[in-house]
């Protein structure tokens, strides 16, 4: 095994398409915020994965841009984490490219977001939309990752990690530890505002979910249009009713909550009030966070400082594993 120290290291990343939404934070990125007091930590902004959907250039720079001052905006801490953009450390694609040379194909062809991205963009089919996940075990490897704080939709590419793992360690000797993903116990899977059936996400267009860099009216507007019920009364609430309510209560509207709940058991919730205090907690819960994206926006400075440091940190450690796997393999010497 490449030798550790003792504090546990976490890797996880962020593609920047578009802006970052509650999905993301509530899932996966107040996680991050969480470990980083206790663990090392290294927080990607992953463009290399962004370019495996089709995009703009000058967008994705934009995006970029806007996704550290998200990460900075909910309490990525430069001092406390390696803040960096992927696409800046080389290492990623080098160790990808060798990890893409232990991984059968048949083992990408299975993996779900592979099939549903193919479906989404039958014209955009290449290698890269494959070997996406071989990209993101060479993220978590290359900082030697042994816990990965995402959503459950990353599970299945956490779990092909692993087997990577097993098989570049049976192939060269023991090299690296299998990471574990590390869930958020009641948010690991937000639901989308216009279609409740299925995960809050980016490609479901803007009315799916909520950008944390929303303004409060387009936030109302949003949850106005929400789906709440489908087809005829039913018996059993409705997925976009629970998920109003879900949202409700990981915002903190916990008040709002328990009258609108009893409302609905008593048979006279109006659908109106559930979205308007809904709204409105998600506009407070938000409050803070915007004022923040504000400052840094406006401090180019802070963003490039945040993201240099990062680099420097993060490029010693990837230095350090690619020496060791350069020597396991035989090449670079
Ligand atoms: P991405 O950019 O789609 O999402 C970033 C994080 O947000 C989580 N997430 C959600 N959690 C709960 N409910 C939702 N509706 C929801 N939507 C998104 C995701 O699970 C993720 O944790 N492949 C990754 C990026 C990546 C990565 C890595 C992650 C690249 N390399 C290495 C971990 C480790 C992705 O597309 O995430």
């Amino acid at each position: 095994m490449i030798p550790l120290d003792s504090k546990k290291r976490v890797f996880s990343g962020l593609r920047p398409t578009g802006r970052m939404h509650l999905g993301n934070y509530l899932g996966a990125i107040r996680n991050w915020v969480a470990m980083q007091e206790t663990r090392d930590c290294v927080y990607g902004v992953v463009d290399y994965h962004a370019i495996t959907t089709p995009f703009d250039p000058d967008e994705l720079r934009t995006d970029v841009r806007e996704m550290v001052i998200d990460l900075l905006a909910v309490g990525v801490d430069p001092e406390k984490s390696a803040l960096i953009i992927q696409s800046q450390l080389p290492e990623h694609t080098e160790l990808a490219w060798i990890l893409g040379a232990v991984t059968p194909i048949s083992w990408l062809e299975r993996v779900p977001t592979y099939k549903e991205k193919a479906e989404m963009h039958p014209d955009y089919l290449h290698l890269g939309l494959l070997s996406y996940p071989v990209l993101m075990a060479a993220d978590i490897l290359l900082y030697r990752a042994n816990e990965v704080p995402v959503g459950e939709d990353q599970l299945p590419h956490i779990e092909l990690t692993r087997e990577i793992v097993r098989r570049f360690n049976h192939m060269f000797g023991d090299t690296f530890e299998e990471p574990k993903a590390f869930l958020h116990r009641d948010s690991a899977r937000i639901m989308s505002l216009s279609d409740p059936e299925k995960k809050m996400s980016k490609s479901l267009g803007p009315d799916s979910y909520i950008a944390l860099a929303d303004e409060p009216d387009v936030i109302r507007k949003k949850i106005r249009k929400a789906v709440t019920d489908i087809g005829p009364a039913n018996e059993k609430m409705s997925p976009g009713v629970g998920n109003l309510f879900r949202l409700l209560q990981l915002v903190g509207g916990e008040d709002d909550h328990a009258s609108l709940w009893s409302d609905y058991e008593s048979g006279s919730l109006r659908y109106v009030d559930l979205k308007d205090a809904t709204a409105e907690a998600i506009i407070a819960f938000l409050a803070p966070i915007r004022a923040n994206r504000q400052r840094f926006a406006a401090d180019e400075q802070v963003l490039r400082n945040a993201v240099e440091k990062g680099r420097e940190l993060a490029a010693s450690m990837a230095e350090d594993t690619m020496a060791a796997v350069r020597t396991r393999l035989g090449v670079g010497q």
